[in-house]
């Protein structure tokens, strides 16, 4: 197997199936073939679905009472020298991790240790161990995604009364909340923790027992077994249970939205941190300086956040890539589902810790917000519809407002600032009050329906936002170790 360009010499195959081969394995085919640095983080999955095969075989007599306990001691002994070890065990020439306990087993057992992989396969092992790695980092995710959630809700709630400029594609378009900024992301995150739960259930159906890929020929009871291992059930066909990673592609599909909801909080925060904005300061703890320009203080936290987007969005195509022409069942080509697994998901849970750290220290200048609200037209909205409330029809009160509007871009008035007279020139409906009508904070109020932007709705949205936040973080209150 390869490890940063070392080959070590590997056993690939030596004991599992050397009876039908003459030859040994080829180190340049080891390079390939073997898995174990990768899928060395299923380990303890491997061992708990071994133990709970273990006892199964012991149910339907294929090993006696006293086999089952030596083999469930010996892996227990495992998992704890698993949990030892800060590296996989190269050394061991093991071709995947599923090898490497068996290997370990036998030594440390003798012959009861080879009588383990009876009615099993490498082929459900593997899926099972994956299937409950996924179910379990997923849990932890949604514990993740909440902290980004609380820190968006905190960060609205000390900010309630900045007003900042709403865009459209990047013009200013009307004004909004700050805290209404931020719910927008904990509502993104918020359907990302029902895609996780989807993505989860979908893991939730254990593979075990389902053999190479025809069943397995031992009356094992895999609602029994499915039960042990925390499944919602058994997988119903084997050979769909060996050989579709569907489960692998919806926990990508995930991590590629909520990764590309935290890059857009990332670019809008880019854009409000540069001097043209001006609304928002990261804290130094998460941004950098430049070797030459002494003045530069970037927002690398948050282009990394938009950068790993690109990575992890791709690791969802590399799977359906990988997948789409493979033939019923299990096929090498699968291996590659834990590469493309794993990195995405350490990137994501990197950023989620990182997005909520950034959100957390995020200074936010709301006079520079609220100067900037008032400018550009803003408040065009608004006197169109002050002037529908003065009976006239919104097309003819939009067109009216656009000339004020090129009045005010000439003159480089303000409209909040104009003179009554120029505004009644062209909209001759305009009265002496709508100098008190055109104000950010009346626009702001008076987006009072369910999901606008008024500080009463917004407020509303921030309890019913932590209300939330408390039922999610309840059902994963006890993080698991994952190895
Ligand atoms: N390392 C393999 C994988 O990740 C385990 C399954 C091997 N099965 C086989 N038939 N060669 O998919």
């Amino acid at each position: 197997m390869t490890i940063e360009g070392v080959i070590v010499e590997s056993k690939s195959g030596d004991g599992m199936w050397g009876g039908r081969f003459e030859q040994g394995a080829d180190p340049l085919f080891c390079a390939i073939n073997d898995s174990l640095p990768i899928d060395w983080r299923l380990v303890q999955q491997d061992i708990r679905g071994s133990i709970v095969w273990a006892q199964a075989l012991g149910q339907v007599g294929v090993l006696q009472s006293d086999e089952v306990s030596s083999l469930t001691r010996g892996l227990e002994s495992l998992s704890a020298e698993a949990f030892e070890r800060s590296a996989p065990p190269i050394e061991s020439g093991a071709e995947d991790v599923h090898t490497w306990v068996e290997q370990r087993l036998v030594e440390n057992l003798g012959p009861v240790g080879k009588k383990l992989h009876t009615g099993r396969s490498r082929n459900d092992q593997v899926a099972t161990d994956l299937r409950l790695w996924t179910m379990e980092v997923l849990d932890q995710f949604c514990l993740t995604i909440c902290e980004v959630q609380a820190s968006l809700i905190e960060l609205g709630e000390r900010t309630l009364g900045f007003i900042l400029p709403g865009y459209t594609h990047l013009q200013r378009a009307q004004p909004v909340l700050f805290a209404h900024w931020c719910l927008a992301y904990v509502e993104m995150l918020e359907r990302d923790l029902g895609r996780f739960a989807g993505a989860r259930a979908t893991a939730s159906q254990c593979p075990l027992g389902c053999g190479a890929l025809a069943g397995t020929a031992y009356p094992i009871d895999r609602d029994w077994i499915a039960t042990q291992l925390g499944f919602d059930g058994p997988c119903l066909n084997s050979l769909d249970a060996v050989s579709d990673r569907d489960f692998v592609l919806d926990a990508l599909a995930a991590c590629a939205s909520c990764s590309m909801h935290l890059s857009r909080m990332a670019e809008d925060l880019i854009v409000y941190t540069s001097q043209e904005f001006g609304f928002v300061e990261p804290d130094d703890g998460v941004s950098s300086g430049s070797s030459l320009m002494p003045q530069k203080k970037n927002p690398d936290a948050l282009e990394l956040l938009r950068g790993k987007c690109g990575s992890i969005g791709s690791a969802h195509a590399a799977m359906l890539m990988t997948l789409k022409g493979l033939p019923l069942a299990y096929n090498k080509d699968l291996q590659e589902d834990k590469s493309l697994l794993f990195s995405a998901i350490d990137d994501l849970g990197l950023c989620l810790r990182i997005a909520a750290r950034v959100v957390g220290g995020l200074r936010v200048n709301e006079s520079a917000c609220r100067r900037s609200a008032v400018r550009g037209g803003t408040l065009a909205t608004e006197l169109a519809d002050y002037l529908v409330t003065k009976g006239v029809p919104f097309r003819d009160a939009h067109e009216q407002v656009g000339r004020v509007v090129r009045a005010s871009i000439e003159t480089g008035v303000e409209l909040d600032q104009m003179p009554i007279e120029s505004i009644q020139a062209i909209a001759s409906e305009a009265g002496a009050d709508v100098a008190e009508w055109l104000t950010i904070d009346g626009a702001v109020e008076r987006r009072s329906a369910l999901g606008g932007t008024s500080q009463e709705r917004v407020r509303e949205a921030l309890v019913a936002a932590r209300e939330r936040l408390g039922t999610h973080r309840q059902p994963y209150a006890k993080p698991e170790v994952i190895a």
